[in-house]
């Protein structure tokens, strides 16, 4: 009597473990889907899209000069960089891979870096190209205008666009 009680009590566990083995993929695999739709709903929040009037971020930038501001939303973080030949690049500050702020670095590689600090992704300063890291996509550009008054954020470009 006491071994068929003992079984039971065995097949029972056994069912409630299995049970809950099912309640866990459920939940993982719901977790996961979920999470996908909202990662191609773009409800993460990536460098805006769109446009927005022209805004001055700064009077001049000398060489090796950068400066941080917002455009063309409040939450878009970007970097103007004057690189030392001249050349005026902009960026957003949004890393690609996980949106960690991405930070200008000019004493790093020749004409300086832009270092995402939480997965060490870099990115070329003169074309946002990812060079080394996680970051599945370059930076999103920031077009620039100068003018007689400063410096000018007039638009943007996505990732990768030309
Ligand atoms: S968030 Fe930038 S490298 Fe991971």
């Amino acid at each position: 009597m006491t071994v068929d009680f003992d079984a039971d009590r065995i097949s029972a566990d056994s069912l409630t473990s299995r049970r809950d083995y099912l309640r866990i993929a459920v939940t993982v695999s719901g977790g996961l889907a979920v999470g996908s739709v909202a990662i191609a709903g773009g409800l993460f929040h990536r460098h805006g899209d769109g446009t927005a009037p022209a805004k001055l971020v700064a009077e001049r930038l000398a060489p090796g000069e950068s400066v941080t501001f917002t455009y063309p939303g409040d939450a878009d973080r970007a970097t103007a960089i004057r690189l030392r030949d001249g050349t005026l690049v902009a960026y957003s500050s949004v890393c690609t891979h996980l949106a960690c702020a991405v930070l200008w670095r000019a004493d790093r590689g020749t004409e300086g870096e832009l270092l995402c600090p939480c997965h060490e992704g870099v990115f070329d300063a003169r074309t946002g190209a990812v060079t080394a890291g996680p970051p599945p996509r370059p930076l999103p550009k920031v077009l620039l205008e100068e003018r007689a008054d400063g410096i000018y954020a007039i638009g943007t470009q996505r990732s990768g666009q030309a």
